[in-house]
């Protein structure tokens, strides 16, 4: 199975060290979004999208990587994300913008993760320490899950 892991990350590289963790587990290929283009993503039998929430969305840069992917219709993908607070809707937008593509979505694995925006750097930030072990750990078992190897 030929893994694509895309990640954008730039607040604690939070989201990155998810990606790492999942790509090294199935020792899959991961790039950044800004080098996406060095890739040819019709070739991969599976693509992970992920980064951080900021402002209850996720990435620009990634959303636009997506918005001008070429797919072949019904090619897997899978989402991640990272975030101070959960709510549901993250795993929703992102697949509803997959499923918009033509992507055949096999799952979205999401943990909170290190926050210090605006205000919470006074308190010294949420969730200090995540991702921890138990999170790389819950990231490799999800793609070992989805990507079956
Ligand atoms: C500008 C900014 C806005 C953010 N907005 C949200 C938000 O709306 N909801 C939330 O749960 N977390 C929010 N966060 C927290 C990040 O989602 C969280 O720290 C995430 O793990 C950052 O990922 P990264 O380190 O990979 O960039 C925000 C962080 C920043 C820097």
């Amino acid at each position: 199975m030929k893994v694509l892991i895309v990640y954008k990350s730039y607040h604690h590289m939070n989201t990155e060290k998810i990606a790492q963790a999942m790509a090294e587990e199935i020792g899959a290929d991961i790039t950044s979004v800004e080098n996406i283009g060095s890739y040819d993503a019709k070739s991969y039998d599976v693509i992970g999208f992920g980064s951080g929430i900021y402002a209850w969305q996720y990435h620009k840069a990634l959303t636009n990587a997506i918005e001008g992917i070429d797919v072949i219709p019904g090619q897997k993908a899978f989402s991640f994300c990272t975030y101070g607070k959960k709510i549901d809707k993250f795993e929703k937008i992102m697949g509803e913008l997959l499923k918009s593509k033509g992507f055949d979505v096999i799952g979205h694995f999401g943990r909170e993760a290190f926050d210090t925006f605006g205000p919470l750097k006074l308190v010294g930030g949420i969730n200090k320490g995540r991702p921890n072990e138990q999170d790389l750990e819950d990231a490799k078992k999800f793609i070992r899950d989805v990507v079956g190897s």
